[in-house]
């Protein structure tokens, strides 16, 4: 897969770039990044058009590093945080409650419990994997995003911010497993006290 030159840089990740080339996003991995892992992201997003929760089609290219992918027009709601915070925050309640009603019947979207002790120490796995198994005892199991937080929720460029009303889009579903939702709200309050301490509060009201 060769470029033009015409390609424009549309976002940035620790470990891929998003680039708008001929009406299509395209996301172009690091040579370090595992081709495996890129396979896997491949097939969560097929689960997620299944299961109606983001209409982004992932295509393959010839090069296994990099992913064409559907267009979402607009901009990170990110940007409208700062102008808008409880519409902001609004809407990421109805994110939250949109992808945990889904139908989780029959999708190939892993159990939390079955990929979790990945890349832990034994300590870690002592600690995180009976908390795992007990709370999935307790709870029901749905969809869960796990990594939802302001950049991976896209929103029209220019519309107002009404919570109830805008169209949103969820991307980013390469983290997505099975759990009880309270996975979900605890990562991000994690994310969000890492690298955005002052969204902390607001969070929690919410
Ligand atoms: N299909 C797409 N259309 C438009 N922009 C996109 C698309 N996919 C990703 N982006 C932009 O690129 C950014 C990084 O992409 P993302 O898939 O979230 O990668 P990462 O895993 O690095 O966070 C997003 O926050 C968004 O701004
Ligand atoms: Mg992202």
């Amino acid at each position: 897969m060769t470029f033009d030159g015409s390609q424009k840089v549309i976002g940035k990740g620790a470990q891929a770039e998003v680039l708008l080339y001929y009406g299509f996003a395209y996301k172009f991995y690091k040579e370090s990044y595992p081709a495996e892992w890129i396979a896997f992201e491949k097939k969560q997003q097929q689960a997620v058009n299944k299961a109606g929760l983001c209409s982004v089609k992932y295509y393959d290219t010839d090069n296994p590093h990099i992913i064409k992918m559907d267009l979402v027009e607009g901009d990170q709601l990110e940007k409208s945080v700062f102008k808008a915070p409880e519409q902001a925050f609004a809407l990421l309640a109805r994110a939250f409650r949109f992808v945990h009603q889904a139908d989780a019947s029959n999708t190939s979207i892993p159990p939390l419990a079955s990929t979790a002790d990945f890349m832990l120490t034994d300590e870690e796995k002592s600690q995180v994997l009976p908390v795992i198994e007990r709370l999935s005892q307790k709870y029901k199991s749905c969809i869960c995003h796990l990594d939802m937080h302001f950049l991976n929720i896209m929103i029209p460029s220019d519309a107002e911010l009404l919570a109830d009303k805008i169209n949103y889009t969820i991307i980013d579903w390469m983290n997505a497993r099975l759990a009880p939702p309270v996975f979900d709200y605890a990562r991000t309050y994690v994310i969000f006290d890492e690298f955005a301490k002052e969204a902390v509060g607001f969070y929690k009201f919410f």
